[in-house]
């Protein structure tokens, strides 16, 4: 794969955030010519350094010399946050107009390839699992209504035909070092280092599909080239309950407390990805990180951050 992208222009949306910037640094290294478009409205844990060219804007600001010459866009730019939407709906109004900026941008230069971010939210509580990807939209936040619009948008520019070929991809809970702490994992990590007790909201029995970065970074690498599907979900098939993943970082802190918080609104029971699909373009899509060892991973991240408590505090406030 990293002969194929050697050389090619790839431009990653949102490449200073969590997914973007693991992937822009992999592309980097693997000789890519990657150029990032991010406006920091989310400030970067990993500095944006060493993610290639740097276009510090946001994308409704993009022109079409920023996509002349681009063969691949990763569109991962996003407001992302659940609880935050039902606070500030309004704001996720962007999510939905920048993706129709960048189509039309990138229909206008010819570029090859779209890869458009959505989430396994826009299920909502789904009535099969394993949830394949043709099973009913049912959004129940206005994150997930916004990413259901989005799809609609890319769904359009597929039936157009010709170019850009637009792939979506749908995320389950992605994890590992630089996501901030308004994703499970990261919050655990971070209150577990202040010594606080493990929050778990409801009767934490709600389970997720989580998969580490590397795994999602190698998946997004093979959609570059080959067969995509219209829609794919990326998720790892298998799920795990808030406790059990509270579970694996008592076992490396056996002392650690928790706590009960009240529960989400609108709080899904269980997310678990239908991997026929990408078990079939995406081969071998079996996870190489564990969860236990993921988790291990990210708290060792979070102990070695130049960062001191105060700094840990601040970000958990701020992501709550
Ligand atoms: N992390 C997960 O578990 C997860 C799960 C489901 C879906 N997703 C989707 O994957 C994508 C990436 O998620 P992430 O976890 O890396 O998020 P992130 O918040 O870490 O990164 C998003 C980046 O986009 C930037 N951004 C947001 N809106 C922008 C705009 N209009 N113009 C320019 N920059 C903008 C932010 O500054 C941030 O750096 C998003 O589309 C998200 O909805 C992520």
């Amino acid at each position: 794969m990293s002969d194929h992208l050697s050389g090619d222009r790839v431009l990653i949306t949102g490449g200073a955030g969590f997914i973007g910037g693991h992937l822009a640094r992999h592309l980097v290294a693997e000789q890519a010519d990657v150029v990032v478009v991010d406006d920091l409205r989310a400030e970067p844990l990993i500095s944006p350094e060493g993610t290639g060219k740097f276009l510090e804007k946001p994308v409704l600001d993009m022109t079409e010399q920023d996509v002349e010459g681009v063969r691949l866009v990763y569109h991962l730019a996003s407001h992302k946050s659940v609880p935050r939407s039902f606070r500030q709906p309004l704001d996720y109004l962007d999510n939905v107009d920048s993706g129709r900026h960048l189509l039309d941008l990138c229909a206008g230069v010819g570029v090859e390839r779209v890869i458009v971010g959505s989430t396994c939210e826009v299920y909502g509580q789904a009535e099969t699992l394993p949830t394949p990807e043709d099973a009913p939209l049912s959004p129940r936040s206005p994150y997930a209504s916004s990413k259901v619009a989005l799809e609609m948008l890319a769904q359009a520019h597929q039936r157009a035909g010709g170019f850009p070929e637009v792939g979506v991809v749908r995320f389950f809970n992605v994890y590992g070092p630089g996501e901030r702490p308004d994703a499970l994992v990261p919050r655990l990590c971070a209150n577990l280092l202040l010594r606080n007790e493990l929050p778990i909201e409801g009767d934490g029995q709600q389970r997720r599909d989580f998969t580490y970065i590397s795994d999602v970074v190698r998946k997004l690498e093979m959609l570059a080239h080959g067969d995509i599907a219209p829609v794919i979900n990326l998720g790892s098939g298998h799920s795990y309950s808030v406790s059990e993943v509270v579970g694996f970082l008592r076992d490396i802190s056996p002392t650690a407390e928790t706590v009960r918080k009240p529960g989400r609104v609108n709080e899904i029971s269980e997310f678990r990805a239908g991997t026929t699909l990408q078990d079939r373009l995406l081969a071998p899509s079996h996870i190489s990180v564990d969860m236990a060892t993921g988790v291990h991973e990210t708290l060792s991240w979070w102990e070695s951050r130049d960062m001191d408590d105060t700094r840990r505090r601040v970000l958990l406030e701020e992501t709550n």
